[in-house]
Parts: C-alpha cells; sequence; structure tokens
C-alpha cells in the first residue's frame, strides 16, 4: 500500500484495478481437469509415474470435463454427457449445455469425488461417486441403482440433507445429469482399478500397467460397466402388501420384530426410535479415511519411537520411506478428503425419509438395507412379507401411536 499512496488518487484507483484484472486474468479461465484421486494414489504408494500413467490412461479413456470420451463398452450415450458436461453455456439454439457445472459441481465437485466449494459445509457431505456406491435405490444391496433410480433422486432431491431437488429441470436435462453421473462414477471405478492393478504386477512390468486393449477395456473397464447394465435385473422382488391387511395388527407384528432379535432395529435406532441406539459408526466413504488417519498417526507414533541405531543402511533407508509415506499421507488426507463426519442412525420419529417416503421406498431400504452405511439388510432375517409389517410400524413411528385404534382415531400412517 506504501508505494500506492504515492500516487495521485485517479491513477491508483487505476493501478488497483489492474492489479485485479491481472488477479481474475483478462483471458479465459484455464480448462477444467480431473482430480486424481490422491487418497488412493498415495495408499496405493504409487510412484509419480505411475500416477502420471493412470492419468494417461484415464485420458485416453474418458477425455477430459469439456471433452468427455465414452468407449462404447460404457454403454454411455455421448450426445446426453455433453449435454450435461462443460462449462455452463448456451448453443445457438438456447439449449443450455455444462448443467452438472451449473447444478451439482460445487456439490459433488468436477470429478465428482465430492470435493466441490460447498462440500465442506455439509452434514451429511455430497456423495463421493468413484467408489460407484450409492445408498437409495431399488436394487439388492450391493448392486448399482437402475437409471430411474437415479432419475427419482433428481426430482426429489434427498429429504434431510442438503441435496436439493432438480424437478424443475426438463426430463431431457435429468437424463442427461443421471448419465453424467454414471459417467463419474465408472471413471472413478475405473481409476480405482488401475491404481490397485499396480499390487498385482508381475516383476517383468518394471511397475507399469500394460497398455493393451485385453487389460484396459476387457479386464478393467467391462467389468465395472457390466454392473451398471445389470441393475435393471437387480430390481428387489417385492411381494404385494398382504390384501386385507389388519393395520393395526401389522404394526403391532412389526414392533415385535423392530425389538425382536432377529431384526434387532432397536440396537442401533434405539429403544423409543429416535435414533439413539448404537451411535459414532461411520458410512464407508468416511470409514475409509478415519481408518487410513489411525494408521497415519500410530505409524508416525511408533516411528518417533523406533531408534535407527543398530540399523542397517537398507533398513534405514525402509525406515525413512516410511516415514516419508506416512507425512505424505498425512498431508493428502489434509488436501484431499474432509474431516470424517459419523452417520448416526436416522430418528424414526422425524418421518424424514432420505430414499423417498413410500411404503415401497421403505420396504427398500429395509429389505435391502442402506449401501455404504451401517444399516443391515432385514433380508434373509425377516421373512419378505414381514418386512411389510415393518414398514407398517416405521411409518406409525412419527404419531403418538399407543396401540389402541378406534373410529374416532383414524391411523395416519395409513395411505401415507
Ligand atoms: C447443495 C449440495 C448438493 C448439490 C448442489 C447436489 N447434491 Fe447431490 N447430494 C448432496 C448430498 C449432501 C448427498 C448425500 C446425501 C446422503 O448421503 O444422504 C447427495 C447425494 C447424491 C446422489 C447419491 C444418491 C444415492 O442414492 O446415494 C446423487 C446421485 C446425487 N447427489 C446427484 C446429484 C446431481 C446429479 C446433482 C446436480 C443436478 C446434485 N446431486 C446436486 C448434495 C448436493
Ligand atoms: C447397525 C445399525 C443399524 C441397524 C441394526 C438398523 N439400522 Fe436403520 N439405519 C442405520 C443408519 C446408520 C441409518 C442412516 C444411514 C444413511 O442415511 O446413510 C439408518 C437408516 C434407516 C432408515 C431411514 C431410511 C431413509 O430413507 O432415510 C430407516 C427407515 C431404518 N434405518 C429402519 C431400520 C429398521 C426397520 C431396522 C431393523 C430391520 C434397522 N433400521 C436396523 C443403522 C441401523
Amino acid at each position: 500500500m506504501n508505494s500506492l499512496a504515492a500516487f495521485p488518487a485517479s491513477l491508483r484507483c487505476l493501478a488497483i484495478l489492474a492489479v485485479l484484472v491481472g488477479m481474475t486474468g483478462c483471458g479465459r479461465t484455464p480448462p477444467a481437469y480431473f482430480r486424481l484421486n490422491m487418497v488412493e494414489a498415495t495408499k496405493q504408494r504409487l510412484t509419480s509415474d505411475q500416477e502420471r500413467q493412470v492419468s494417461t490412461i484415464l485420458l485416453a479413456m474418458f477425455g477430459t470435463p469439456d471433452e468427455p470420451v465414452a468407449l462404447p463398452e460404457t454403454g454411455l450415450d455421448l450426445a446426453k454427457l455433453k449435454l450435461a458436461a462443460g462449462p455452463v453455456r448456451s448453443d445457438i439454439a438456447g439449449r443450455k449445455n455444462g448443467l452438472y457445472r451449473e447444478h451439482c459441481g460445487h456439490c459433488h465437485g468436477i470429478t465428482g469425488d465430492a470435493m466441490g466449494p460447498t462440500a465442506a459445509f455439509l452434514n451429511p457431505y455430497p456423495r463421493d461417486y468413484r467408489p460407484g456406491v450409492f445408498k437409495f435405490k431399488s436394487t439388492e444391496r450391493s448392486d448399482k441403482p437402475t437409471h430411474d433410480d437415479l432419475v427419482r433422486i433428481l426430482h426429489n432431491g434427498i429429504p434431510g440433507t442438503s441435496m436439493p431437488s432438480f424437478a424443475l429441470l426438463s426430463d431431457v436435462q435429468i437424463d442427461a445429469l443421471v448419465e453424467y453421473v454414471k459417467y463419474l462414477s465408472i471413471r472413478g471405478e475405473t481409476e480405482l482399478a488401475l491404481m490397485r492393478a499396480y499390487f498385482e504386477l508381475d516383476d517383468d512390468a518394471e511397475g507399469k500397467l500394460p497398455e493393451t486393449q485385453e487389460f484396459l477395456v476387457a479386464e478393467t473397464l467391462v467389468p465395472v460397466a457390466e454392473k451398471w447394465q445389470a441393475a435393471a435385473d437387480a430390481r428387489i422382488a417385492v411381494p404385494e402388501m398382504p390384501a386385507g391387511l389388519d393395520l393395526a395388527v401389522s404394526i403391532a407384528k412389526g414392533k415385535e420384530l423392530f425389538y425382536g432379535d432377529k431384526a434387532n432395529c432397536v440396537k442401533c435406532h434405539g429403544p423409543t426410535g429416535l435414533g439413539d441406539g448404537q451411535a459414532n459408526d461411520y458410512d464407508d466413504w468416511n470409514k475409509a479415511i478415519v481408518e487410513i488417519g489411525k494408521e497415519v498417526q500410530s505409524g508416525l507414533a511408533k516411528a518417533g519411537e523406533t531408534s535407527t541405531s543398530g540399523m542397517s543402511a537398507d533398513e534405514v533407508a525402509e525406515h525413512r520411506a516410511q516415514v516419508a509415506w506416512l507425512d505424505r499421507f498425512g498431508q493428502v488426507l489434509t488436501g484431499d478428503a474432509l474431516r470424517p463426519r459419523t452417520i448416526p442412525p436416522r430418528n424414526l420419529r422425524h418421518g424424514i425419509y432420505r430414499g423417498g417416503r413410500r411404503p415401497l421406498d421403505l420396504y427398500y431400504r429395509i429389505h435391502a438395507g442402506i449401501n455404504g452405511a451401517p444399516m443391515p439388510a432385514a433380508k434373509g432375517t425377516v421373512p419378505p412379507e414381514d418386512i411389510w409389517h415393518i414398514v407398517n410400524y416405521v411409518l406409525s413411528l412419527p404419531y403418538e401411536f399407543d396401540g389402541e385404534l378406534g373410529a374416532d382415531r383414524t391411523l395416519v400412517a395409513q395411505g401415507r
């Protein structure tokens, strides 16, 4: 400021303007790029050459955030991807492009790594698509969501979280965004598969992945893409809700199951359903970071206590490399991961259901559990028809229900 003070006021303004223009840059903003999954790269102890190889392969297979590529094996529709990808703009016909960056990127990140600028302030965090795990869907626990499941999520948003509804977008736009989520997810899972493949290389590979069609497409991409293509056939078979069901009887049965040894919902959701049972658990995304954090901390503590005197030169070198790796991992966690957050079991008295409030949605949730979260599947422990009783009990929980129904006490849960 001192040097600026020497200028007359008008010139000073110009000087400040020049500095501001310099900072924002008169030219175009640099093109967006996909970030490498540094947590996984560090975990797998990839060298910088190996990191570069992964980036190069991914570039060839998936393109860039502005110019996506979709190999036929992905089953993705490039025209849809192009509508969602790229910077926010309109074409000659006034058709909007760059939908993902306009509507999703600030939370889910350009790469779909859930590291957008808004993400750190949210609880729960936005979904990181890269592990390919989704929570609210009509398929069995470990299966991918169907296209329609994702359309539904975009229509309704996720109640009780910051994930908004995009019901105001056109069907074509929502369809394009869903395709783009799949693209980011397939890309992310392919990246993980590539990074993990170094571990299994033979010595004569000299630390390089084979860049053959066979390895990259048939062995790496296809198994990821096939799971998405199989989703439509992985829908949960839901039995009809038993006809002529007496709701009060059903709720009583559901209650018994809820507190019983088999379903044992009470263990986590608590004796009053307030979600105050087993707490301090993490979902898979956060758990991974917690575990790495612990490994780094205990590793560094151990290294601090270890004396190198009496070690051979090789052992000292190995020890140093280990400490350097732990240090680096600590830095990666600070820059490339968010502070882990717990996922409390849902307070079932609120009547807010993230995966949707239709009885069918709750059937899916209870049958299959919530993938990536501690909520287990009742499948296998509770007969399929009986799950409807639990659904009815859960739907009755937000209301003061004392088990006595009369003509004057219509059950509000009915027909919800
Ligand atoms: C304000 C932040 C925010 C914005 C903007 C946002 N999301 Fe989300 N999204 C979230 C949060 C938070 C979750 C995780 C909720 C949870 O785990 O319960 C989520 C979860 C998801 C999921 C995972 C659903 C599942 O079943 O696991 C998908 C898919 C998704 N968002 C897609 C999108 C798309 C596409 C857009 C843009 C059209 C978008 N989101 C915009 C915050 C956001
Ligand atoms: C091991 C702990 C655990 C057990 C046992 C458990 N849950 Fe959950 N439940 C959770 C957690 C954690 C969540 C929140 C998951 C999330 O949002 O990612 C949850 C969420 C839910 C939801 C909310 C679904 C939504 O769309 O928001 C319902 C309903 C539910 N559980 C019902 C049940 C029922 C019924 C049982 C017994 C059959 C049960 N839970 C057993 C931990 C558990």
